[in-house]
């Protein structure tokens, strides 16, 4: 159906080649830094990231992690959440979200998402509060921030904590302020295709509460302050020496790299406008580092079938919505639950995006789907 020329290369949607190609004779002398000081776990590698990670998201502290799903759990016990306890997540988010709900021995409580911005519906929080639930996780998905106001508001008149997951969401601005910084904690994953991915696989927490702060550094290390002796029942979740090198060498560029992103993201919004092509919706107060460039479309396998004709290779953000995941059908959702979280499943499909794009690789995408 079109005249576009096939032989170009392959657009993925996501290429990590070309980001290592640029910065990784810096991030090799790091590395023989920790072989020579063979600090592999923990140690000042990991807590010069931290100090540099708080201070980009404008938090007093900031806890590296061995991922972002420990990030979430940590976070979750840090604040006294366990068996009986109710937590309200997105069913429009990573299954992570809800694993560590699971693996703190909570419930997680699926809420819908909004059919215009694709975030956890605030208005529809209050409908799944009950004598049980603890706290709210907000997710930042795809890299734009949620209604922070709104579903901060319901938390505090129901009593509710909130935690940020922004694990897809490093260096987005709500109202100008850096995420991660709203609720009791934020919790961040550096897994490589992250905005901000370690050379292996990273997470972390940030936050502005001290006893968390001192709490969550116990419990990433068998819940001991001094060595072994142990407190509390803790986990091995330290963020490794290379992962924290590396980290804080990529947080340098990370905001030149977001900046690349958003300019791409524009020129998808201002230039494809293919009356197929539905966009998720960009408040005013929300500046997303778009993590992933997800639209909507009728026949989503047919877009995908197309788009690979021509070389590009799409990603789905994600395929099945989290209450209709097999392993939570014990908690009987059915089809239907969240219509709006149901769209998005079987309709989603992700556009390449990352910053490391070429012109003409953007303008390729867009010519494609304008001739859709
Ligand atoms: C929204 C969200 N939450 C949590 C996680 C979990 O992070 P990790 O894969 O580092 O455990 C991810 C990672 O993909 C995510 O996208």
């Amino acid at each position: 159906m079109t005249v576009l020329q096939k032989n170009i290369s392959k657009i993925q949607c996501l290429d990590l080649n070309r980001q290592h190609e640029s910065i990784k004779s810096e991030i090799f002398t790091a590395f023989e830094e920790v072989y020579d000081q063979t600090a592999f776990s923990g140690g000042s590698f990991v807590e010069n990231f931290e100090k540099d990670f708080a201070g980009f998201c404008r938090t007093r502290f900031a806890v590296g992690v061995n991922n972002g799903t420990s990030a979430l759990h940590l976070a979750l016990l840090a604040l006294g959440i366990g068996p009986g306890d109710e937590v309200i997540v997105p069913a429009n988010t990573f299954i992570a979200t809800a694993w560590a709900v699971t693996y703190a021995g909570a419930t997680p409580v699926f809420v819908d998402c909004r059919e215009d911005t694709w975030q956890i519906d605030a208005e529809k929080i209050n409908e799944k509060i009950t004598t049980k639930t603890k706290a709210v996780i907000g997710v930042h998905l795809y890299g734009q921030p949620f209604d922070v106001a709104a579903v901060s508001q319901t938390c505090e008149s129901n009593g509710l904590y909130l935690i940020e997951d922004a694990a897809q969401a490093h260096g987005a601005l709500y109202k100008k302020q850096a995420v991660g910084g709203f609720g009791e904690m934020g919790c961040f994953s550096f897994y490589p295709g992250k905005n901000l991915g370690a050379y292996g696989e990273g997470g972390g927490i940030t936050t502005n509460n001290e006893e968390y702060y001192t709490h969550l550094l116990s419990l990433r290390n068998h819940g001991c302050v001094v060595r072994y002796y142990h407190d509390e029942v803790g986990y091995n979740m330290r963020m490794g020496g290379l992962e924290g090198a590396s980290l804080r060498i990529k947080l340098k560029y990370l905001p030149s790299w977001n900046n690349r992103r958003r300019e791409i993201a524009k020129l998808y919004q201002e230039q494809i406008n293919n009356p197929k092509i539905k966009m998720q919706f960009q408040p005013s107060w929300a500046d997303s580092v778009y993590h992933l460039f997800v639209i909507c479309t009728e026949d989503r396998m047919d877009l995908q079938r197309y788009l690979n004709e021509h070389n590009i290779h799409p990603g789905f953000h994600y395929p099945v919505s989290c209450h209709l995941q097999k392993a939570y059908s014990t908690l009987n959702y059915q089809q239907g639950d969240m219509p709006h979280a149901e769209y998005l499943a079987s309709h989603c499909i992700s556009l390449p995006m990352y910053a490391e794009m070429t012109e003409e690789e953007v303008s390729r995408v867009i010519e494609v789907l304008n001739l859709y």
